[in-house]
């Protein structure tokens, strides 16, 4: 403990009446640039309050708060009857802060604009700004503390009701809310997941060709990707002896190749994860979007051995800026489940939920879903006639009346990367196919997103990709 010091340095030094900082923080200010610089040592009793106001021609009160404000900070610290004294600052040396790069202005802060054919965006001008603001308006006069207080580790009750609702009709599972967790997205969703079912080390199939961002998630968490080779008819399953313990399919609708896996592969892979203790998540990230017949039912939905989860999002049918998402687990692994959120917590914003479930069960959801679905069912078919009348000559695609994107695929002789990076000088996206899958693999398009643009706004484009493939 340090000795009190009876010497009382002067303090001397000026206010300045004009400046916009406040009197009590010029004199904080002081105080601590001394007691860093050392020119106020460990134990050196500052003067006493009144004579400090008295010296400076200013309140007893601006010092008290300075005073209190530094000992909140650790300068000072103030002892009964001894008034306030410096503490040690320890030998703290500032590092010199190294310069940054200074990043150009257009770098990082500038959104990125969607050029035609960016793939997995839906188009925000169509987003329902009204009806969102009125149904958010609604919550806040009559429901307030649902924004922001309430919810239990696995989300608002009232959006897990109005997701086990929204999925028994459209994707045709029956699900309880006590079975729903809300998350921030479907990455956030798989990593509830993988820590409440894997460990370090284990090893998790993915489709290849697949979603990218999932082979890296799979690489940061420690787990040990191996690929399952997909067709447009599915993945194939783990061959024996490999033994993942979790799988990530897209069964509705592969990602990127598109096409729905056959109900025999379906059963196949559930009963392969009963007989090997595994677990099938299914990442049905934009199954809502189908323009003919009715909605491919969810592998959850027949799933009698529960050995499904079921990942859903609202970025493709709502808005990706909510970040929000679901994941829907058996019953058996709930109190599981359950522990993981309690550890880890809740990543999701609680602050959209309850206007979310309101716009859901009030049917606004619904008519903007039929809305865009019916736009992206136009567009769609604008760029399938487009490919279909005046580019045959360079390959050719599936037809699955689904989606986000079609997959054209190219013919030998033309490359995928080459194409598309001499589209992309010109302007235009055409995201290669073989980016979406591993390195030995032979798969050769374009993958090329349709719902984010118009008809004139993709027929240009679709100028520019001619030129590119022209090129060779
Ligand atoms: C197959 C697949 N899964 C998941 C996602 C991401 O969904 P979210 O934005 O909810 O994380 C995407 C986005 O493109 C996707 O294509």
């Amino acid at each position: 403990m340090a000795s009190i010091q009876t010497h009382i340095p002067a303090l001397a030094f000026t206010i300045d009446r004009h400046s916009k900082v406040p009197v009590f923080e010029q004199i904080c200010t002081v105080i601590r640039t001394r007691a860093v610089s050392g020119s106020l040592t460990q134990g050196t009793r500052l003067p006493a309050t009144r004579a400090m106001a008295t010296e400076l021609g200013v309140s007893r009160s601006t010092i008290v708060t300075a005073y209190d404000q530094l000992v909140a900070e650790g300068y000072l610290t103030s002892v009964q009857g001894s008034g306030y004294t410096v503490c040690a600052i320890g030998e703290v040396e500032l590092a010199q802060k190294t310069p940054l790069p200074t990043p150009s202005k257009t770098q990082g802060d500038t959104p990125p604009t969607p050029h035609p054919f960016q793939a997995g965006r839906p188009d925000m001008r169509l987003f329902p700004h009204a009806q969102w603001a009125k149904t958010t308006a609604r919550i806040c006069r009559t429901d307030p503390r649902s924004m922001l207080e309430g919810a239990s580790p696995f989300g608002h009750f009232k959006l897990r009701q109005a997701i086990a609702a929204h999925v028994a009709d459209w994707r045709g599972i029956t699900a309880s809310p006590h079975q729903i967790i809300i998350t921030a997205g479907s990455t956030d969703a798989l990593e509830i997941c993988t820590r409440s079912l894997a460990q370090e080390g284990d090893r998790i199939g993915l489709e290849n060709p697949g979603y990218l961002p999932l082979r890296h998630f799979a690489e940061v968490q420690g787990l040990d990707p191996m690929y399952l080779d997909a067709t447009g008819a599915g993945a194939d399953l783990p061959p024996p002896g490999t033994a993942p313990r979790l799988v990530v399919l897209t069964p509705s609708h592969q990602y990127p190749l598109g096409g729905a896996m056959s109900p025999n592969r379906r059963l196949e892979f559930i009963h392969w994860a009963q007989s090997h203790d595994a677990w099938i998540i299914e990442d049905d990230y934009d199954s809502e979007f189908r323009y003919a017949g009715r909605p491919i039912p969810a592998m959850a939905g027949f799933d009698h051995l529960d050995r499904t989860l079921y990942i859903g999002s609202f970025s493709k049918i709502f808005s990706s800026a909510l970040r929000l998402g679901y994941v829907i687990v058996p019953d058996p692994l709930i109190d599981g489940f359950r522990d993981t959120m309690r550890r880890f917590g809740q990543k999701a914003s609680l602050m959209p939920q309850a206007p979310l479930a309101e716009f859901i069960s009030s049917g606004e959801f619904y008519r903007h879903l039929r809305r865009v679905r019916r736009i992206y069912g136009e567009r769609r078919k604008f760029l399938l006639d487009s490919l279909a009348q005046g580019f045959a000559e360079f390959g050719h695609f599936e037809d699955h009346q689904a989606g986000m994107q079609v997959t054209f695929h190219l013919n030998e002789g033309l490359a995928d990367h080459a194409v598309s990076a001499r589209a992309a000088d010109l302007g235009v996206t055409a995201h290669p196919l073989s980016e979406y899958a591993t390195k030995n693999s032979n798969f050769n398009g374009l993958v090329l997103g349709f719902c984010g643009f118009t008809p004139d706004e993709m027929a240009p484009a679709l100028g520019v990709l001619r030129q590119a493939l022209r090129a060779g």
